[in-house]
């Protein structure tokens, strides 16, 4: 029978015949398929693996401080965590067209962690956490059966030049067993549970030119939807949700006078596949609640909407 403890034993067996004692090299990332990889290659071969954790500014709250503490401190793996938030901010002053910036981004995480790699020695492999979806997507753009609407890095972003061999423990395996096998191999429930994140992360979520300060505030009033939604017990009914920041100025009225400033809207869909999807009926009481502490407690923001668009016709991300 498949249990997560046979994929698991297959995994690991699986691995070591491929690896032996060679070195493998991993970009972790902070999402589910890339945390398992990491858990599961650690499992089987220990110390032969480093990660490489590239914080590109434009990741969640917290997100980086939490990679670290769940693999470099409670599991002992050999992360290398690379601050790039100057350096992704730099290339994306002044670009505010989606698809450049998914570029941008994408190219210059290959960069980075190009540069990374190139300092530890003698590595033999590239670990990916490509899963069984990933491998019929990419399978089908090839093909042009598949209608790729937005480029995106998860999948082939191996430097050319490095010539290492691919190490793809997950390539067999759909979510839910992922997921399965990311908790039997001791991740906390809230990481292997985490909705999806898209690679540019806030790059795409802040609408237009990003900024660290739009970024910052981005990061706090998502933290506080993700909060509620997870205190409410929506967050496990819903497939995706998070916040967009809005570049237009609004006028709001408090206590102290007249304030101008940007818009926050929330998104959250319920989907099995995310081609298309619901948006989700959350309750008006939490959605109340959201609005208050994000006006509250996020300074600069005058003004929360909820998206009420299905996909289709708008798709989930806003660029
Ligand atoms: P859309 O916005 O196309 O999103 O309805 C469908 C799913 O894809 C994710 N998404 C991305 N993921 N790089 C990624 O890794 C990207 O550039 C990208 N764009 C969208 C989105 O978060 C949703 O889950």
């Amino acid at each position: 029978a498949w249990t997560p403890g046979n994929i698991i034993e297959d995994a690991i067996a699986a691995v070591r015949r491929q690896v032996g004692d060679g070195k493998v090299l991993l970009g972790l990332s902070g999402g589910v398929d890339s945390s398992v990889v990491a858990a599961l290659l650690h499992k089987a071969i220990g110390d032969q693996l480093t990660c490489v954790f590239v914080d590109n500014g434009l990741l969640r709250h917290q997100e980086g401080d939490q990679v670290m503490q769940v693999f470099a401190r409670n599991l002992g793996v050999k992360v290398i965590r690379v601050d790039a938030e100057a350096r992704f901010l730099d290339a994306l002053r002044g670009v505010a067209d989606p698809e450049a910036k998914r570029k941008i981004i994408g190219g210059l995480f290959i960069d980075v962690f190009d540069e990374q790699a190139a300092r530890i020695e003698g590595v033999d492999f590239l670990a990916q956490g490509t899963i069984y979806p990933d491998v019929i997507e990419s399978a089908g753009s090839k093909t042009g059966k598949a209608h790729v609407i937005k480029s995106h890095h998860n999948v082939g972003g191996l430097p050319e030049h490095m010539k290492l061999k691919l190490v793809e423990p997950l390539r067999e395996l759909f979510k839910d067993e992922v997921r399965a096998i990311g908790l039997e191999l001791g991740l906390p429930a809230e990481m292997v549970q985490r909705h999806p994140f898209p690679g540019p992360g806030l790059g795409v979520r802040i609408l237009g030119e990003v900024t660290k300060a739009a970024a910052d505030t981005l990061r706090l009033a998502d933290h506080i939807f993700i909060e509620e939604l997870r205190r409410a017990g929506w967050y496990e009914r819903t497939s995706q949700a998070f916040a967009v920041y809005l570049p237009v100025k609004s006028v709001g009225v408090t206590g102290d006078g007249r304030r101008y400033e940007p818009v926050v809207a929330l998104r959250a869909v319920e989907t099995v596949d995310f081609m298309t999807a619901r948006w989700a009926h959350l309750p008006y009481e939490l959605l109340d609640l959201c609005s208050r502490r994000i006006i509250n407690e996020v300074p600069g923001l005058s003004r929360v909407v909820y998206d009420v668009s299905g996909k289709p016709p708008a798709t989930i991300e806003w660029e």
